[in-house]
């Protein structure tokens, strides 16, 4: 591989993979290691530059991570960030103290625009502080670049040995113009020219697949959503036939959904399996009203429908999953956890036969998952999914589900999402969606009276769905789509519009 590469160490903070997803969005290969890495290794890899990450820890702290001085002795640029700094002011000599008070949040920064890290900056700006201790001594050969009203050394160099640090995070979105400074490290100091793609990042995956999957089998669910379809199109190309994906349709989907994931995957050269199932998740339905027995239902079922596909093929040696970035995150602990493990299909692993998982996109964030989709060929209409939920339809019914209800719904939110995207508003609503309240009303139709259902229409803004707030569709709009739906879809004679944030609300209705 003929591309530049950043070695971003790891010092054990909380935004160590938020710090490579930022390189590679300045267009420079990057790749995570641990501290303890040894020197040599780090060499190997002719790094341009190097960016320590922040961490946990004091440096004066017994079990602390500590940093053999060799590494600032061998021309390469470094970048120390929070603890990283830190320990660069330390292992050269200078002093770092431990004040009683912290600086944390959102901190107004005075810098030197004399200094390449703030080039093009202006003099003032808000960057994101999370620390106790800080600089008070520099290391000979040093300047302090940046101070905050508490803290002196906000940003240091030492710009002969091509040496710097940033006492606050620039990679997180609340420090203003901190890509910037990224960029400026990047392409000022290490000379990066930008020779990192997507393409490329395909191309790494796809490699390390083969070298890791050999000749092994592997399966995979394919749920249809973005991360278990983007999963699959990465794997299809590393391992072609060895790859099955089982695809349970419960019968539970949107409109033609089933049909758009087969059609996306039919053709690759991998095995693809559509179960229809939507027969028999409907009989195990039939009679429940309790969503929470629904969600039970629906979950068992899946994986009984998995586990008799899956002993068809026998042994496998791979099981992957489309894990991404956040959901590593969210799985350490609180209540996001625990909202996943209910959400979610779980307990395959149990059910099946092999020997060990593969996650390949475990370290992509959601967009960067979407860019890869798109890289991998596969159609907007999946890589744009909105989140759906694992049991489906079955959550947008309320009360006892028919076949006849799931058409009406798919019908009516057809309309709804065709309209939404004919006003353009797809990208400033983050989840849409028609909901059957299985209520009903009298209406008047003609010269007929109608004793039909309600539907609700929803609609959210949010940045992580764990709170929402219901979004401003114009009335317009609204309108359009509630006579649409009125006139196109039987069984249906009311709309309304959800109104309520989350919380006190949550987004689905059940
Ligand atoms: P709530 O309704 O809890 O939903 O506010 C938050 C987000 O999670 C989605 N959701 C699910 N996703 N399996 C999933 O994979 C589920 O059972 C499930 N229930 C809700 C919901 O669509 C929203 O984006």
């Amino acid at each position: 591989m003929d591309h530049q590469t950043i070695v971003v160490l790891d010092f054990g903070g909380q935004y160590n993979q938020l710090i490579a997803r930022r390189v590679r969005e300045c267009s420079v290969y990057c790749e995570v290691l641990p501290y303890r890495t040894p020197l040599e290794e780090i060499i190997a890899k002719k790094p341009i530059g190097i960016i320590f990450t922040g961490g946990p820890n004091s440096v004066y702290a017994d079990n602390s991570p500590r940093i053999d001085r060799a590494i600032f002795e061998q021309g390469i640029p470094v970048l120390g960030i929070c603890y990283g700094i830190q320990l660069m002011a330390y292992t050269l000599g200078g002093h770092v103290v431990s004040p009683d008070t912290r600086e944390y949040g959102k901190t107004i920064t005075y810098y030197d625009t004399e200094c390449v890290l703030f080039k093009g900056l202006p003099k003032q700006g808000i960057s994101w502080m999370s620390h106790t201790d800080y600089i008070d001594a520099l290391p000979a050969g040093f300047t302090a670049t940046a101070h905050t009203d508490r803290c002196p050394t906000a940003a240091m160099q030492d710009p002969v040995h091509k040496l710097y640090g940033l006492q606050m995070h620039p990679e997180v979105l609340h420090t203003e113009n901190g890509i910037a400074m990224l960029r400026n490290f990047l392409y000022e100091v290490c000379g990066a020219m930008g020779d990192w793609t997507m393409g490329d990042y395909a191309q790494t995956a796809i490699d390390a697949l083969r070298h890791k999957i050999g000749s092994g089998k592997v399966l995979l669910a394919l749920s249809g959503g973005v991360d278990s379809s983007v999963a699959a199109a990465l794997l299809s190309r590393a391992v072609g036939k060895q790859l099955t994906c089982i695809f349970v349709d419960h019968g539970l989907m949107r409109k033609n959904e089933g049909d758009e994931v087969e059609a996306a995957f039919a053709d690759r050269d991998i095995h693809f399996v559509r179960v229809n199932a939507g027969e028999r998740f409907l009989g195990k339905l039939a009679g429940v009203d309790d969503p929470e027995r629904k969600r039970k239902i629906i979950g068992e079922e899946f994986i009984r429908v998995f586990e008799e596909e899956a002993k068809k093929i026998g042994h496998v040696d791979y099981l992957a999953q489309g894990t991404i970035y956040p959901d590593v995150i969210e799985s350490g602990a609180g209540d996001a956890a625990v909202i996943k493990s209910h959400h979610n299909v779980g307990g395959l692993p149990d059910y099946v036969d092999f020997k060990e998982i593969v996650e390949p996109l475990r370290l992509l964030f959601k967009d960067e998952t979407r860019a890869l989709g798109r890289e991998l060929g596969l159609p907007d209409y999946l890589v744009d999914r909105q989140p759906f939920p694992g049991p489906g339809l079955a959550i947008r019914i309320i009360g006892e589900i028919t076949p006849e209800k799931v058409s009406i719904l798919q019908n009516a939110d057809a309309i709804f999402r065709a309209e939404i995207a004919n006003a353009g508003l797809e990208r400033d609503i983050h989840q849409y969606f028609a909901v059957l309240t299985s209520m009903r009303s009298v209406g008047v139709m003609g010269d007929g009276r109608t004793y039909d259902y309600t539907l609700a229409l929803r609609g959210v803004t949010t940045t992580d769905f764990m709170t929402a707030d219901w979004a401003r569709i114009p009335f317009e709009t609204l309108d359009l789509i509630s006579r649409r739906i009125v006139n196109e879809v039987r069984g249906i004679n009311r709309i309304v519009y959800d109104i309520t944030s989350k919380p006190p609300a949550t987004i689905e209705w059940e």
